[in-house]
């Protein structure tokens, strides 16, 4: 089991998956106990994560639950999500983020269990594979625009939906943080080099867009842009780089040390800056 627990009551000690890396805003390695303490990290904090069911989402609620946290699964389908289920967390709701009565009802849904959240993780997506086309065969001039309307939908419209429906909650939390998952296909610079499916590109465009006007209209939460890295989920195949171990306990060691003075970065995994 590689993420033993290590929560001791509403505190919690560094697993083997923190890596050290450097907070932009405070500059200190996660990994040093005396320096968590000082900049006030080491609380159990109150963590919504979409698309719990598995891949990276799972794997980030596996090790947060295993830090102590609460952390709350949105799910399609609770009744499915038995690895998360197996896990522990302190909720799992319902949300598809196709379905926008599905989203408008998620916030209240959360409030019943909670009066305030620290962090948001909007990890649930899609590509156009999971619409049913061939995404290798999805550039500007071959696109069903449709595919990118949908797509736009559930992978950026639907995030800032949610983030929007929560927002007091967050408001009412300590330190809070939004990640928005994005992908190095979102960046200018990367997805000019990979333009095989511009309907995820352009949503994970969008995303980032999103993410610097919510930093720039609300000074109160930390919002930040993610490319995850490429990782191996069914979305990222077995070709991919990472392990999903290893990509979501990075993502957790970066994710914990964001404070509101990271508020409109796009970053890797590891917590360093991507290229827009
Ligand atoms: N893997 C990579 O290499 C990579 C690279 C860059 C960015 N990303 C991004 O990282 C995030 C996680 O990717 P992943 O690799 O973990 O993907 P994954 O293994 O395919 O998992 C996708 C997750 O999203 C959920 N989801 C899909 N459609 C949904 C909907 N309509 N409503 C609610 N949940 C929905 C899935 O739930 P179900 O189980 O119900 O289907 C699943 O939990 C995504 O935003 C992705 O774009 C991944």
């Amino acid at each position: 089991m590689p993420y033993p627990k290590t929560a001791v009551g509403s505190t919690f000690v560094p697993g083997p998956q923190l890596s050290g890396s450097r907070s932009r805003a405070t500059g200190f390695a996660r990994t040093d106990p005396a320096t968590w303490a000082s900049v006030g990290v080491m609380s159990e904090r109150r963590i919504v994560i979409t698309g719990a069911s598995r891949g990276i989402g799972l794997e980030m609620a596996r090790i947060l639950i295993g830090q102590g946290h609460a952390v709350y699964g949105a799910v399609r389908n609770p009744d499915g999500a038995t690895d998360l289920q197996a896990a522990g967390p302190a909720g799992i709701l319902k949300l598809d983020l196709a379905d926008r009565d599905s989203i408008d009802s998620f916030s209240g849904a959360l409030a019943q269990q909670t009066d305030a959240i620290d962090v948001l993780v909007n990890n649930a997506g899609i590509t156009s594979n999971d619409l049913g086309a061939n995404r290798r065969e999805c550039n500007p001039w071959q696109i069903d625009p449709d595919l990118v309307l949908q797509e736009t939908n559930i992978n950026a419209l639907s995030p800032m939906l949610i983030t929007r429906g929560v927002i007091g909650l967050l408001e009412a939390g300590d330190n809070p943080v939004v990640m928005n998952t994005s992908s190095q296909l979102g960046s200018m610079v990367v997805g000019a080099a990979m333009p095989f499916d511009v309907a995820y590109n352009v949503s994970k465009a969008a995303v980032n867009m999103i993410t610097v006007m919510s930093a720039s209209t609300n000074k109160n939460v930390c919002f930040v842009a993610l490319h995850p890295g490429w990782v191996k989920t069914d979305m990222g195949t077995d070709a991919a780089e990472l392990e999903v171990p290893e990509a979501a306990g990075a993502i957790v060691d970066s994710l914990l040390g964001l404070t509101i003075a990271d508020t409109g970065r796009f970053i890797r995994w590891d917590g360093t800056d991507h290229p827009w």
